[in-house]
């Protein structure tokens, strides 16, 4: 399920839910907001389920404000300041943040404009009204998954190096390539500017004098990838970037975007510390 629901609940909207008073019959003094939301409206907002599964959720104990268990129906709670977790997993509950995930083209910059007139991610969002801040960068060539996001928390911290999450890339190469080339590169390679490491290399597939290679690792320097399998006699001809942390590429076809799950979104927030 899509996370923002963008045709699920809107949290202005008034409706039955006041009718649930305080079946609980306990105030709970810190998560508790008098001008607040209903929580289980929040919940079902944001994509954890129907408002029936979110009272469950709640009555099980499994959610928390502010890192409190809330348990009691009728909550209510300011979701754009409190944190708010499902199994300790964060959910996105600020109705005005976008979480998309974008299939960049080839021959398009990593950037919301570009004065020498090269096609950049703007061209792909149609008319979106947000302020969106990409997640690192991919090259001018490199196609594939980029996250997009006006939540600049994450985005910042998703792109710091003390959170590098890692990625996984999709390389056409020329083959063979050895059967010691993983150890190589899981080993560290030395390049101009300090040692690179793949956290995981296979080959998918070699055919005549070409060799389909994936690698994964948590580096975010400038060509890393590139530069990589250069280094060790395989240079790139087409790169693809397949995953970020916990959300993939999938079938989301190139210059296409689509809403990231609560799921996705949780599993990013705690990847980095959120
Ligand atoms: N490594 C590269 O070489 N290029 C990218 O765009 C990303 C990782």
């Amino acid at each position: 399920m899509s996370a923002r629901g963008r045709n699920g609940p809107d949290l202005d909207d008034d409706d039955d839910d006041d009718d649930w008073g305080d079946v609980g019959g306990e105030r709970d003094d810190l998560t508790d907001v008098p001008d607040g939301v209903r929580l289980q409206k929040v919940l079902a907002a944001a994509g954890v389920g129907s408002r029936r599964h979110c009272e469950e959720l709640i009555g099980a104990g499994r959610v928390e404000v502010d890192g409190q268990t809330v348990r009691r129906f009728g909550a209510r709670v300011d979701p754009e300041h409190q944190v708010i977790r499902v199994d300790g997993k964060r959910i996105p509950s600020r109705q005005d943040v976008v979480y998309l995930a974008f299939n960049k083209p080839p021959k398009v910059l990593t950037a919301m404009s570009d004065d020498r007139g090269r096609r950049t991610i703007t061209d792909f969002l149609g008319d979106r009204a947000e302020r969106l801040f990409h997640v690192g960068r991919l090259d001018y060539d490199t196609e594939g998954l980029m996250l997009l996001t006006n939540d600049g928390e994450l985005a910042h911290r998703l792109a710091h190096p003390s959170y590098e999450v890692a990625k996984t890339y999709l390389a056409d190469v020329p083959g063979p390539v050895p059967r010691d080339m993983a150890r190589r590169l899981a080993t560290g390679i030395e390049l101009e500017d300090g040692v690179a490491v793949a956290d995981r290399f296979r080959v998918l597939e070699q055919t005549g004098s070409r060799a389909l290679v994936e690698i994964t690792l948590h580096e975010g320097r400038k060509h890393i990838v590139r530069r990589m399998l250069a280094e060790v006699g395989h240079p790139v001809a087409r790169l693809v970037r397949t995953t970020v942390g916990p959300v993939k590429l999938g079938n989301l076809r190139p210059g296409a975007t689509r809403d990231l799950t609560t799921k996705e979104i949780g599993e990013l927030y705690a990847a980095v510390g959120l």
